[in-house]
C-alpha cells in the first residue's frame, strides 16, 4: 500500500468517524467554527459543559489556580482536593453529608475502574480466602461504562467488545429493567464465583437515553441488600443536576454503596470521581489504588467552581424546568414518536424509517449540534443554563430539518 502524502494524512488515530466541523470557540450555549459560523450546542460535549462553554466562574478559577499551583504528586496533600471531596459527599447526600469518601481521577472510565477495583477489594478483605471468590460485576445490556478493558467488559454492548479479546474475567450482563434476570444473575456466575457488585445507570445515556423503569432501581437495591451485593450507580452522564436532581438515583430514593461521576464535574476540564460509603471506601488502604493526575489542584479548582455555581443557580431545578419545556416542544415535531429521558437528558425517538444520523448531520448544517447514540434516537443535552429562547430556536431548526425526513 502506498503511504498517503504527508499533508493529507491524519495524525490522530481514527477512533472517531471523520468530523464535519472544527470548533474554535464557545460561549454559553453557542459554539463557533473555523469559518465563523455559529451553532446552538444541544449536546454540551455529551453532558459535559453543563454551565455552558467557557463559564466565567470556571475560567476565572482555572486562571487563578494556574498561576498558583498546577500540580503536586498525591504523595502530598493539596488545599483543594479535600474540600472538593466533602462537597461531592454532600451532593451525593442531596444536601446532607452522605458519609462517604471520594477518589478523584480524570475521566468516567477511571471512576468506574476505581469502583470495580474497590468492590473487589472490599470482598477480598471481608470474605475469608477459604470461601468462594466474590468478584463478579453484573451490569446491563445496552449500558456504557467506558473503554478501558474492565469498563469495556462491563459495557453491555457486544459490538464494542469485538477485537479486544481476551477481556478481563468476572463480568456478567442482564437485561436492563428486568429484575427477575438480575435475581438469577445474583445467584452466582457460571464459574462458581459470587457477585460482588451490580453496576447500573439511572438512565442509559449511550444506550439511547433509556430511563430505568419505575420501581426498578429500588428493586435492584433491595435485591443487592438481600444478597449482600454492592450497588454501584454510574452517574457519569446522569449526575450533577443533568436529570433534574443532583444524581439520577435520587429519584428512586435509594442509597447506593458507590457512585461514579465525571463529565460535568469540571464543566469541560477533565476530572472524575468515585464516591463510596465509609465502610466500603475503607477497603482501600495506602498502595491499593492511585493516579498521577487525579485530584490535582487545577482540576479541583475547575470542579469546585463548577459545583459552587451549580449550587448557587440551583442547577437541578433549572434542568427540570428547561427539560419539561424542551421535551414538550420536541414531542410536537412531526416525525418524533416519543420523547424519553429525565431533565435535560432527552432522547427523541423517531418514527420508523427515519435515519437519526442523517437528521443529526442535517441539523449540524443548519447550526444545531445534536447526536444519535443509537439508530432512531436523537439525544438532546443542552447546557442546564439554556434559555427559553434558545430552546425555541433549536426546536425550530430541528422541526425544519425533520420536514425533509417525515
Ligand atoms: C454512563 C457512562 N459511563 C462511563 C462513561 C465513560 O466516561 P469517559 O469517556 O470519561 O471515560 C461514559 C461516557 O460516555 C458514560 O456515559
Amino acid at each position: 500500500m502506498m503511504p498517503e502524502p504527508v499533508d493529507e494524512r491524519h495524525a490522530l488515530m481514527e477512533t472517531y468517524a471523520p468530523a464535519a466541523v472544527t470548533f474554535v470557540s464557545g460561549s454559553g450555549t453557542v459554539l463557533t467554527d473555523l469559518e465563523g459560523r455559529t451553532y446552538l450546542d444541544f449536546l454540551s460535549g455529551i453532558a459535559v459543559t453543563s454551565l455552558g462553554h467557557c463559564h466565567p466562574r470556571v475560567t476565572a478559577a482555572l486562571e487563578a489556580q494556574s498561576k498558583r499551583l498546577l500540580h503536586v504528586s498525591n504523595l502530598f496533600a493539596n488545599e483543594l482536593a479535600e474540600p472538593l471531596a466533602r462537597l461531592i459527599d454532600k451532593l451525593v447526600g442531596d444536601g446532607e453529608p452522605a458519609r462517604g469518601r471520594v477518589f478523584l481521577c480524570n475521566s468516567g472510565a477511571e471512576a468506574n475502574e476505581c469502583a470495580i477495583k474497590l468492590a473487589r477489594r472490599y470482598f477480598s478483605r471481608t470474605v475469608p480466602p477459604s470461601q468462594v471468590a466474590r468478584h463478579v460485576i453484573v451490569s446491563a445490556y445496552g449500558s456504557f461504562h467506558g473503554r478501558t478493558l474492565a469498563t469495556l467488559h462491563a459495557t453491555g454492548q457486544a459490538d464494542k467488545h469485538v477485537g479486544f479479546a481476551p477481556l478481563p474475567a468476572g463480568f456478567d450482563h442482564v437485561a436492563y429493567g428486568d429484575i427477575a434476570a438480575l435475581e438469577t444473575a445474583l445467584r452466582g456466575a457460571e464459574d462458581g464465583a459470587e457477585v460482588a457488585a451490580v453496576l447500573i445507570e439511572a438512565v442509559q445515556g449511550e444506550g439511547g437515553v433509556v430511563p430505568a423503569p419505575k420501581g426498578y432501581l429500588r428493586a435492584v437495591r433491595e435485591l443487592c441488600d438481600a444478597r449482600g451485593v454492592l450497588l454501584i450507580l454510574d452517574e457519569i452522564q446522569t449526575g450533577l443536576a443533568r436529570t433534574g436532581r443532583w444524581f439520577g438515583f435520587q429519584r428512586a430514593q435509594i442509597a447506593p454503596d458507590i457512585v461514579t461521576m465525571a463529565k460535568a464535574l469540571g464543566n469541560g476540564f477533565p476530572i472524575g470521581a468515585c464516591w463510596a460509603r465509609d465502610e466500603v471506601s475503607a477497603a482501600f488502604r495506602p498502595g491499593d489504588h492511585g493516579t498521577t493526575f487525579g485530584g490535582q489542584p487545577l482540576a479541583c479548582a475547575a470542579a469546585l467552581a463548577t459545583l459552587a455555581e451549580m449550587e448557587e443557580i440551583r442547577a437541578p431545578e433549572l434542568a427540570a424546568r428547561a427539560g419539561e419545556h424542551l421535551a414538550g416542544a420536541v414531542a410536537r415535531i412531526s416525525g418524533v414518536s416519543e420523547v424519553r429521558g429525565e431533565g435535560l437528558l432527552l432522547g427523541a425517538v423517531l418514527e420508523p424509517g427515519i435515519d437519526a444520523k442523517a437528521v443529526v448531520a442535517a441539523a449540524l448544517e443548519h447550526g444545531l449540534v445534536l447526536n444519535a447514540p443509537v439508530a432512531g434516537v436523537i439525544r438532546l443535552a443542552p447546557p442546564l443554563t439554556v434559555s427559553s429562547l434558545e430552546i425555541e430556536a433549536a426546536v425550530g431548526i430541528l422541526a425544519d430539518v425533520m420536514e425533509a425526513f417525515s
